[in-house]
């Protein structure tokens, strides 16, 4: 068997809603949507979508002044007029009145589990208004200032999924600007936070809590526009007994008062609301690179460095050739306590990632790289509304991939995108072909984003990009890159946009011009399904894996005896695609077969949680009543989704009652966001 080194493991995401999920849904679209049921003020909800069809009126006629949305650079941006796209997913009226600047002056109460102080938003009136609306999700409201002084407010009845707007009356003209501050207290329903007992950390010893705000929970943690479209710099204090990071440059902890600091952060880069960050408890940090930190326990200090020593910074310079300079000064990483329900987030200035990334063999620091190249294709180039999330995470895995590819080899590149072409067609095939969140851009009106979540956006979004990267060829396509980051450097942007951009860029090259005319984007943007035509990869590195699962398949007519040396040399990321591959078999592995399996190859004693979820799908899948609690174990100790969602969906096929106990069980461990999730899976 051929020796690969660190090769990538790859995401499996499946759809955050199953078909079995749709029918409650559409009954909520139906009895709730805002657009269908409520005559709610906010009209850009009944807005027909823009399609590219169109956008083909000339451009004058279809560019308002929208000056709110547009920031000084440091980058020389070349000047693109935009057009504006409505997020369905915000209640606030931020096409008339956009944040500029936000300040948080909060306390993280322990005892209380929850934060209060103020939040100050500077406002810039874009168009004449007689009220702001803010978002909210769970607030408590006790009172608001409009420059200085008590202004009228009040909190519309719930909205679901978006929560409650925060209606203050005040009166602005276009180009002024008002100050708004809110005082308020987070609630026990808020959805973006998880606080943890002493008891559920790893030293036991100090509570921690940690936020989480992608997509549309930002708003159940501070009143804002909770709107990718908005983006805004910030001030952060925030009063803590434990140290706190945050989504900005630290600038020290200040004003000592009763056991607890003032940590104070400034981020100078405007940023959408998904993207702030809080996380306090006991936290230490050690260096991993000249520009970059990793924050983790005192405990797991020293192996997270190790696992993520000297790879972050050629990230970064890797990623800073293709595009251009990391403008956000350090690129520090947090590794947060297992039930941080993501791989990673993005959040500037701090990444924040799952401990299972910490596997002691480097095998899953594509995480960190996938994060980071999030810094240019996300935080500083984001898309417009939730809507156009391809434009976030298919350029985040395609950056991702050349980073793999200029460390490792082009055989990197290929070998995960065959792995996310897999993801893909299985997304597809759970949610359905025809269904809308398969399409590249997608109609969330009425909808959580959270529940279109799937590896769709990702390599959808990655497959459209490589498309036009061999349609008009490397060198070409190398140029645009940062043409395009540079086009939109502190910008929103919509699936439009690009194509106008892309579209552009090569107006004066006849021959790229002619290739690019050849891209029906109606079909790219708007059809379900798999993408089309199925490209082809370079198999060599999954070709080893397939060539053991085939053993495993006809074992008995080949004669094939398992050993250990047949996977030596291979890295984690082959192990996967082989367990994958014998998951998929039309028919499971006995019970002997997984158990010659595991003491062949050892599987079930993996560290690496890629390894053993997978290898326990397989148990599953045998019926190998065994692997049922070696499961039930497993999930006490993951609270990442990706692992935690279908184990539990397979567990609850083999022994619902197992799987209810040990959902009950472990409830509190779970991020707000899993559990829900989980729930909604077990149908509890
Ligand atoms: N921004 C996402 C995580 C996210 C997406 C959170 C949508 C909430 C809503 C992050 O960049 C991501 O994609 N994480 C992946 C890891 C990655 C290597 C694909 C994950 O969590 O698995
Ligand atoms: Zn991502």
């Amino acid at each position: 068997m051929m020796f690969l080194r660190r090769v990538s493991l790859r995401r499996c995401i499946t759809p955050a809603t199953t078909p079995r999920s749709l029918p409650s849904l559409t009954a909520r679209l139906s009895s709730t949507s805002p657009s269908l049921s409520n005559p709610s003020p906010q009209t850009h909800l009944q807005q027909p979508r823009i399609t590219t069809r169109q956008l083909r009126v000339p451009r004058a006629s279809r560019i308002p002044s929208f000056s709110g949305r547009h920031y000084s650079s440091i980058i020389e941006a070349p000047e693109f007029k935009m057009a504006p796209v409505t997020d369905p997913n915000t209640l606030s009226n931020y096409q008339d009145v956009v944040t500029q600047h936000t300040t948080v002056d909060v306390a993280l109460d322990f005892d209380k589990s929850c934060v209060h102080g103020n939040a100050t938003l500077k406002l810039k009136v874009v168009k004449d208004i007689d009220e702001v609306v803010l978002d909210t999700s769970y607030l408590d409201i006790s009172k608001v200032l409009v420059n200085g002084s008590e202004a009228q407010w009040k909190l519309v009845d719930r909205m679901e999924p978006y929560g409650s707007a925060l209606k203050i009356s005040t009166k602005g003209q276009a180009g002024s600007s008002i100050d708004v501050t809110i005082h308020y207290s987070t609630t026990d329903k808020c959805t973006a936070l998880q606080w943890m007992d002493p008891a559920q950390t790893s030293n036991k010893k100090y509570p921690y809590m940690f936020s989480q705000c992608q997509a549309i929970h930002a708003r159940s943690l501070l009143p804002c526009q909770d709107t990718p479209g908005v983006k805004s710099t910030f001030d952060i204090s925030i009063r803590s007994p434990y140290t706190v990071v945050a989504s900005g440059l630290p600038r020290g902890a200040e004003e000592f008062a009763a056991g607890t600091l003032a940590y104070k952060f400034h981020q100078s880069i405007p940023i959408p609301s998904y993207l702030f960050a809080v996380a306090s408890g006991d936290i230490a940090a050690a260096s991993v690179g000249p520009r970059s930190m990793v924050y983790s326990g005192p405990e797991e200090l020293l192996k997270c460095k190790q696992e993520l020593e000297g790879d972050v910074e050629k990230f970064i310079e890797i990623a800073e050739k293709l595009i251009y300079p990391y403008p956000w000064t350090t690129y520090n990483v947090l590794i947060l306590p297992p039930s941080f329900p993501y791989g990673g987030m993005e959040n500037p200035n701090i990444t924040f990632a799952t401990p299972t990334i910490i596997s002691g063999d480097k095998s899953n620091v594509d995480v960190i790289a996938h994060e980071l190249a999030h810094s240019w294709s996300g935080n500083l180039v984001s898309n417009a509304s939730w809507e156009h999330f391809w434009l976030n995470e298919g350029w985040t895995t395609y950056i991702e991939r050349r980073i793999q590819a200029a460390l490792h080899g082009p055989q990197y590149f290929d070998f995960s995108a065959i792995i996310g072409w897999k993801a893909f067609k299985e997304s597809v095939e759970l949610l359905g072909a025809d269904h809308e969140f398969t399409k590249m851009v997608v109609d969330l009106k009425g909808q959580d984003p959270d529940e279109a979540f799937s590896s769709i956006p990702y390599e959808k979004g990655f497959n459209f990009l490589y498309y036009i990267d061999k349609l008009i060829g490397r060198e070409k396509w190398d140029t645009f890159i940062p043409h395009y980051f540079k086009t939109f450097h502190q910008k929103s942007l919509s699936s439009y946009d690009f194509k106008d951009c892309l579209l552009n860029f090569f107006a004066s090259d006849a021959a790229t011009s002619e290739k690019l005319a050849t891209i029906n984007w109606d079909e790219k943007f708007y059809s379900p399904g798999l993408t089309t035509p199925t490209p082809e990869f370079d198999a060599t590195l999954v070709d080893v894996c397939y060539a053991l699962k085939d053993c495993w398949a006809n074992m008995a007519a080949e004669s094939f005896s398992p050993s250990p040396s047949d996977i030596e040399g291979w890295s984690s990321g082959q192990i996967v695609v082989f367990l994958e591959a014998i998951t998929d078999l039309p028919s499971p592995l006995s019970k002997e077969q997984v158990e010659k399996m595991r003491t062949c190859y050892g599987f079930l004693d993996s560290e690496n949680a890629e390894i053993l979820s997978r290898f326990l799908t397989v148990g599953l899948k045998a019926r190998d009543e065994v692997m049922y609690k070696k499961a039930s174990e497993a999930l006490g100790l993951w609270g990442r989704m990706k692992f935690v969602r279908p184990l539990f969906r397979l567990l609850n096929e083999c022994d619902r009652e197992l799987a209810v106990e040990t959902f009950r069980r472990n409830e509190t461990f779970y991020h707000p966001i899993c559990r829900e999730a989980v729930r909604r899976d077990l149908k509890l």
